[in-house]
């Protein structure tokens, strides 16, 4: 069955597998080495010296390309993919657009080694994206839904936008994840995804990839991993394709899970506001419905306070405090306590695990009791 007719549920779990072979494994183990035979011509193994390449990448590599529609190049973590983008394709004296209110880090490191190398920075509100003039623009790397504030932008307009200009548009694909929505068929040039969170799941492994169906464009990406070589271990490898099979099983409790939690945050009287794309009321609802497959699993809400919010994060017992989300294990954090974001001193990231969801809503009422006035 061709990739592209089978379900996401099937896609996920059959991605980059072999075909199968009289008693062979379902899956080969990571693949631990540095250096393979290769005799004679440089070109006559497949695989040479293991930053260049290496099995167990190949059949995540592979697995991944089917789902994104271009080909895949994976990094050790969500920040070497981005570095890879902005490394690799910008020259001084071009420019490129970030989201204001994206992840801060990528942000901090176009400041930090693309600015004093000439190349011009614009930050750009999420909600402004599709109002600005791309004339003198390069590359545009943007999040939908952004993190955290969840504002949504409509692909495939900008990318119409950003290429009558010439420009080249790459997506943050972290918050969404490739069953969320596919930034390729939706006329992205890149594709790209902090692999850490949702995709792998299981808060255990650092990672990241970049696609694109641009065969010129994916081919500097790799060629700028191999010369880096800000390469991804075998077992770190090994484990993210572990976690890719049980994505749509995961997303569909995180989603369904998280809508039911905004719902519930949305009415509570301690709560002063709400961010959810699921939300019928929320900015973001309308371009969500249309371009996305699901609303996601991160719902931010403001308690108006630090130390409101803090009170709050003090007192859930099943809700972890932790700077990340995506995983199965329902987290959250004040997101203004680490002066990167502009935003509310009350604001709450949270990321909806895979828990029953009468537990989380108890959790969450109990220790919204606490700041109750
Ligand atoms: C939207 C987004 N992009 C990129 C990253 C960077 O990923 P990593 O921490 O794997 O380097 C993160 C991390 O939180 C993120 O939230």
């Amino acid at each position: 069955m061709d990739s592209k007719n089978k379900k996401p549920a099937t896609a996920v779990i059959h991605a980059g597998l072999n075909s199968p072979q009289q008693g062979a494994p379902f899956t080969d183990g990571p693949c631990f080495a540095s250096t393979f035979h290769l005799k004679g011509e440089a070109d006559s193994a497949d695989y040479q010296y293991a930053r260049f390449h290496n099995p167990t990448w190949t059949a995540l590599e592979k697995g991944l390309s089917e789902l994104e529609g271009g080909e895949t190049v994976i990094f050790p973590s969500g920040m070497a993919a981005c570095a890879a983008i902005l490394s690799s394709l910008l020259v001084s004296g071009q420019t490129i657009v970030l989201p204001a209110d994206g992840y801060y880090a990528t942000r901090a490191y176009a400041e930090a080694f693309l600015q004093p190398n000439g190349i011009n920075i614009q930050l750009v509100a999420t909600t402004k994206l599709l109002d600005i003039d791309y004339s003198d623009v390069d590359l545009v790397l943007i999040e939908t839904p952004s993190n955290p504030l969840l504002d949504v932008v409509d692909i495939k307009r900008l990318a119409d936008k950003v290429h009558t200009s010439g420009a080249l548009l790459a997506i943050d694909n972290t918050t969404a994840t490739v069953l969320g929505q596919q930034p390729l068929s939706l006329g992205a040039d890149i594709s790209m995804s902090a692999d850490t969170k949702a995709l792998n799941g299981h808060s255990d492994v650092v990672f990241g990839h970049v696609s694109s169906a641009d065969k010129q464009l994916i081919e500097r990406i790799r060629l700028w991993r191999k010369l880096a070589g800000n390469i991804p271990g075998p077992m770190e490898t090994w484990m993210v394709h572990r976690g890719l099979a049980t994505l749509d099983l995961r997303l569909e409790r995180m989603c369904a899970n998280a809508s039911k939690v905004a719902a519930f945050l949305n009415t509570h009287s301690s709560v002063k506001s709400v961010r959810y794309p699921g939300l019928e009321s929320d900015p973001s609802h309308r371009v969500a419905s249309a371009q996305m497959h699901h609303f996601g699993f991160v719902v931010s809400f403001d308690l108006g306070e630090a130390s409101l919010a803090q009170t709050f994060l003090n007192n859930a017992a099943l809700v972890f405090e932790a700077t990340s989300f995506g995983g199965l294990h329902t987290m959250a954090e004040r997101r203004a306590r680490w002066g990167t974001d502009d935003v509310s001193q009350g604001l709450i990231r949270l990321s909806v695990g895979c828990e029953h969801v009468d537990d989380i809503i108890h959790d969450l009422e109990c220790a919204l009791s606490k700041i109750a006035k």
